[in-house]
């Protein structure tokens, strides 16, 4: 269900990046910035997506946009529908990050909404799922991982798919899970995703760097990252791709 290379890096810049700090950005990245058996995507805010389309496409690198309105058009204040992505050179869309779910109150059934229309629009959804702190210590993690991964019932055949399992407590804390965490979540999603006819890839998110990458991209399972901080500085950015090139090569 995910595109055809099995490890995806993917960047999320939150909202990070004005033109010339993006514009120096890709002056950095390698002259094939996706390296054999690794996708590189970038998705930055969406002020930046046209201007950053057709230079990072020269570098190999695929785009993403954060998030998008589930309608196609109208009166609709503010938002961005998935055909306007597309438009922009976009691949990839990433829905339900816990910054959203935690800070603007989106739920399940808008998710759900927000996943077909960016399917209808040939987009691929990276859809991100996590556990709070409290909910890992109480035993709770699978219970709310399951829950968030329901709203994939009935997802058609043919639709473009990846997960990304990002902890809370790991994201932007400088703490990852443990590789023994890392490797029974993922063990565990994949087998849900596989109970509910949705086989697709499964990234890591939460505090990847250059000095653990490697180490989570060796965990079974694991099938790329999703990067926040470390992926807003080329060589940081490169040095984690390179790293997943080598576990994957
Ligand atoms: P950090 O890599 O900054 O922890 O952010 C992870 C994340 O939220 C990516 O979506």
């Amino acid at each position: 269900m995910s595109g055809s290379v099995r490890c995806l890096i993917a960047g999320n810049w939150k909202m990070n990046g004005v033109l010339q700090e993006a514009i120096d950005f890709v002056g950095g990245l390698q002259e094939n910035a996706s390296p054999e058996h690794v996708e590189v995507a970038l998705m930055p805010p969406f002020t930046l997506l046209h201007t950053l389309n057709a230079r990072l496409a020269e570098k190999g690198v695929v785009m993403g946009a954060q998030n998008v309105y589930y309608e196609p058009k109208g009166a609709f204040t503010g938002s961005i529908s998935p055909m306007m992505l597309r438009d922009c050179g976009c691949h990839y869309v990433i829905l339900g990050h816990s910054e959203r779910r935690d800070v603007i109150g989106e739920n399940n059934e808008q998710l759900r909404k927000k996943l077909d229309a960016a399917w209808a629009a040939g987009l691929e959804p990276i859809l991100c799922i996590g556990e709070h702190l409290s909910e890992r210590e109480s035993g709770a993690t699978n219970a709310v991982l399951k829950s968030q991964l329901a709203i994939l019932d009935s997802v058609p055949g043919n639709a473009l798919l990846t997960v990304a399992y990002e902890p809370v407590w790991a994201i932007g804390t400088g703490k990852t899970a443990s590789p023994e965490q890392v490797t029974e979540t993922h063990a565990f999603i994949h087998d849900e995703l596989k109970r509910l006819g949705c086989d697709c890839r499964v990234l890591y998110g939460g505090s990847v760097n250059p000095s653990n990458a490697a180490e989570l991209m060796g965990c079974v399972g694991v099938e790329g990252a999703l990067v926040g901080g470390a992926s807003l500085k080329a060589v940081s950015f490169m040095a984690i791709v390179n790293a997943a090139a080598h576990e994957f090569g």
